[in-house]
C-alpha cells in the first residue's frame, strides 16, 4: 500500500496536458528527448522539465546515452501502472494524440531517409567498413559456434546489408532469407551471394520494423549490427518475434555501450550500444529470454568497440 502523499505526487505529475501527451507518446515506444521536443514543438528545456517531473514521480524511466537521453514508460510500480491505465483510457481518435502520432511517424521517416542515404553511400565499401575496429574474426567464430549444433530450416537475416551473415552461415541452413530496406545493399548482397554460389539464400527489399508475413517464419533470426539504428530496439524485437517459430532462437550481435557520439553524427547510429540489462528487459517484453551472452573487446583497445553476441530463446509458454 502506498502513502496518500506518494499517490498525490504521482497524480500531480500525470495531471497536465503536455505530460499526458508525453505518456501517450512513450506508450508507443522509447523515444529520445530530441525527438520528443520535435514532436511536441516545445523548447527542449521545457520538455526536459516535464520529463524530469514524470521520472521523479516514477511514471517514466530515463536512460542517459551520451549526449542524448531516452525515455520509456516505467516498467512497474504505481507510476508504471498509472501511466498505462491513463494511456489506455485516452481515445485513439483524440485529435492531439493523432497529431502527435503523425509527427512521430514523420520524424521517424526523416531519420530512416537519412539512414537510407547513408547506407546507399556506403554499400559498396561496407564490407571494409564493417570490420573496422572490432574483433570481427572472434565474433564470427562465436556466431558459428552458436549455430553449430542446431538444425536450422529457415534462417532470417534482418538488416542483411551485404549478406555477410547469409554467407557465413550458409552451411547451416536449408533456406536463408535476408531482408534490407536499402536497394544498394540488396544489390551488393545479391551479386555477392551469386558469386559465392549460395543458391539457397535470397535477399528481399523490406522494412524490418514492419515485416511482411510473406517473409515467413524462421527457426533462427539473426540481427547483426542493426539494432543500434533504431530508437527502440525492444519494439523491433517484438516485431521480429512474430516471424519466429515457437521454440526458435534469435542471435543478436551489436555494440556494448560506448561513448562514440560521432557515430550518431556521421554513421546514422541512434543508440550508443546496448547493455545486458537492456537486452534482458527487451527480450522479456518480446516473450524471449537471454540464454547466452558473450562479449568481444576490440582488437585495438585504444579506439575500437566491444561487440556483444546475445542468444535469445523463444519462451514457448508465451506464444503469439
Ligand atoms: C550496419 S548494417 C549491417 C548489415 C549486416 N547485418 C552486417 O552486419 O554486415 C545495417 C543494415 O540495416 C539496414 N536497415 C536499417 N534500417 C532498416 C529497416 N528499417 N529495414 C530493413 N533494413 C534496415 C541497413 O540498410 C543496413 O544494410
Amino acid at each position: 500500500m502506498s502513502e496518500a502523499t506518494d499517490l498525490v505526487g504521482v497524480l500531480r505529475a500525470a495531471g497536465e496536458t503536455t505530460r499526458l501527451r508525453l505518456l501517450a507518446l512513450l506508450a508507443d515506444g522509447e523515444q529520445s528527448v530530441k525527438d520528443l521536443t520535435e514532436i511536441l514543438g516545445q523548447s527542449q528545456p521545457r520538455v526536459s522539465r516535464h520529463l524530469k517531473l514524470l521520472a521523479d514521480a516514477g511514471l517514466v524511466r530515463r536512460n542517459a546515452e551520451g549526449a542524448w537521453a531516452y525515455y520509456g514508460l516505467a516498467d512497474d510500480g504505481i507510476g508504471g501502472d498509472l501511466a498505462r491505465w491513463l494511456v489506455g483510457r485516452l481515445a485513439e481518435a483524440d485529435p492531439e494524440r493523432q497529431r502527435d502520432r503523425q509527427r512521430l511517424v514523420s520524424v521517424r521517416a526523416a531519420q530512416q531517409a537519412q539512414a537510407a542515404a547513408y547506407f546507399a553511400k556506403v554499400a559498396d565499401s561496407w564490407d571494409l567498413l564493417r570490420s573496422l575496429h572490432v574483433a570481427e574474426e572472434a565474433v564470427e567464430a562465436a556466431i558459428l559456434a552458436a549455430v553449430a549444433d542446431r538444425s536450422v530450416d529457415t534462417l532470417l537475416d534482418l538488416g542483411t546489408g551485404t549478406g555477410r551473415m547469409l554467407e557465413l552461415l550458409a552451411g547451416h541452413y536449408r533456406r536463408g532469407i535476408g531482408v534490407d530496406s536499402s536497394r544498394e545493399m540488396i544489390a551488393v548482397a545479391r551479386s555477392k551471394l551469386a558469386a559465392a554460389g549460395i543458391n539457397h539464400a535470397q535477399v528481399r527489399l523490406g522494412d524490418i520494423a514492419d515485416l511482411e508475413p510473406a517473409a515467413g517464419r524462421a527457426d533462427l533470426i539473426v540481427i547483426h549490427q542493426v539494432l543500434h539504428y533504431f530508437d527502440d530496439p525492444g519494439r523491433l524485437l517484438i516485431q521480429a518475434r512474430q516471424a519466429l517459430r515457437p521454440g526458435g532462437e534469435m542471435l543478436i550481435v551489436d555494440f556494448a555501450p560506448h561513448e562514440l557520439e560521432f557515430l550518431r553524427i556521421h554513421h546514422a547510429h541512434r543508440r550508443l550500444g546496448l547493455s545486458d540489462p537492456q537486452m534482458a528487459a527487451w527480450a522479456r517484453a518480446a516473450g524471449l529470454r537471454v540464454s547466452a551472452a558473450s562479449s568481444f573487446p576490440p582488437s585495438d583497445a585504444a579506439e575500437g568497440l566491444t561487440v556483444c553476441v546475445w542468444q535469445l530463446t523463444d519462451d514457448p509458454g508465451d506464444h503469439h
